[in-house]
């Protein structure tokens, strides 16, 4: 039964959204210093059971930082983390019962595959036959079954990548925490693995924690994406959200590119434009057409700008061309359609912007 659909059931439906949505991490204006340097700054963040968040940010924005501190393996120099609701201030990290891959995967070189994966579960005391039948079905799982004997050093880097993983999942904590998972990978391994970990969070249902500086892995396999910035959050939201609505300069430019409409040939009238922002179009929002005669007239919905052709790059089945407009130049991408024009440089065209596609967003 749903929310709202029977006055006298509310009480029990609100139970049952605390009971499937609880928090499970929590970052209470956590801080870490280094010396004169906050790795991060006033920190204050949720996570829910079951989800899958990501921290994205560039090099040096405390994404490490924030997972070693959920870890354990730091200190936070101000602020609380709870973990189910209690505070972990004093839990060191072997008892955080969490799954971990560090940045740089960081399996045991001395043990073999089967052994790296064993030793978690060795860590729990568990005994050695059921050990070996989990440490088998989760070989296979991740499909390494026959090279449960190898050393690390006998795999190539993907697979090491899915052991590392694998050794993460195996002692079954409810928390996984990935910190460039996949980032010594190439792409199209890389776009193969994050299928994989798709399907591990589908089917294990863990609370991940994933921190990456690769926007397109965020947005392929996030619940919620965490901006950060110098140590703190610029912005958090739903993949499609964040794109689609960024609020600052900062998260428009970071995730995808970003048109900063500012010329005067734009046209964007400055009572238009909240005090402190700057007007901003996806490239896939304008459109590219011929330029007739003369360009078509404005009306509430759409603008009309001439521009010129700088260059057209073919990236698969995507146009990606540069437009020169006044003193800016402008991105627009365009999905390949049989029987299109294309245009060239030098050639003139008319652009297409529909005004609820711009968006401000804060300078
Ligand atoms: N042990 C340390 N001692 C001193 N400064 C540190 C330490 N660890 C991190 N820092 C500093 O804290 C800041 C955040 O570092 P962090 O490793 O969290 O960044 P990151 O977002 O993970 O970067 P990257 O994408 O390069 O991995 C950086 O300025 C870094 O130099
Ligand atoms: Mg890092």
């Amino acid at each position: 039964m749903f929310a709202g659909e029977n006055s006298s059931s509310l009480p029990e439906a609100k139970v049952l959204a605390e009971i499937t949505d609880p928090l499970q991490v929590e970052f209470r204006n956590v801080t870490k210093l280094y010396g004169a340097v906050a790795a991060v700054k006033d920190l204050s963040l949720g996570v829910h059971q079951g989800e899958f968040l990501t921290i994205l940010g560039p090099s040096g924005s405390g994404k490490t930082t924030a997972l070693m501190l959920l870890a354990g393996f730091v200190g936070p120099s101000s602020g609380d983390i709870r973990i189910s609701g209690k505070s972990v201030a004093s839990v060191p990290s072997y008892h955080r019962d969490q799954g971990i891959v560090f940045q740089s995967y960081a399996l045991f070189p001395h043990l073999s595959v089967h052994r790296n994966l064993e030793f978690p579960l060795e860590m729990r005391g568990m005994k050695a036959g059921e050990r070996s039948t989990r440490v088998a079905r989760m070989l296979e799982r991740v499909h390494l079954k026959e090279f449960g004997d190898r050393m690390p050093s006998q795999l190539s880097g993907g697979q090491q990548q899915r052991v590392a993983l694998a050794r993460a999942l195996i002692a079954d904590s409810p928390i996984l925490l990935l910190d460039e998972p996949l980032g010594a990978l190439d792409r199209n391994l890389r776009e193969q693995m994050q299928g994989e970990i798709k399907s591990l969070h589908r089917e294990f249902g863990k609370t991940t924690i994933c921190v990456t500086h690769d926007q397109e892995e965020a947005l392929t396999l996030s619940d919620r994406i965490v901006v950060m910035r110098a140590g703190q959050i610029e912005q958090i939201d739903a993949p499609e959200a964040l794109y689609d609505r960024p609020t600052t300069r900062f998260v428009a430019s970071f995730l995808g590119e970003a048109n900063f409409l500012t010329d005067r040939e734009f046209k964007i009238e400055p009572n238009a434009c909240p005090a402190g922002t700057i007007p901003m179009i996806r490239p896939e929002r304008v459109r590219i057409t011929p330029l007739t005669s003369r360009l078509q007239s404005d009306t509430d919905e759409r603008q009309f700008i001439s521009g010129a052709v700088v260059s057209m790059i073919y990236a698969g089945p995507l146009r990606k061309y540069e437009v020169r407009v006044g003193s800016s130049v402008l991105i627009v991408r365009e999905h390949v359609a049989a029987g299109q024009q294309t245009f060239g440089p030098g050639d003139i065209v008319q652009l297409e912007l529909l005004r609820s596609d711009i968006r401000f967003v804060a300078n």
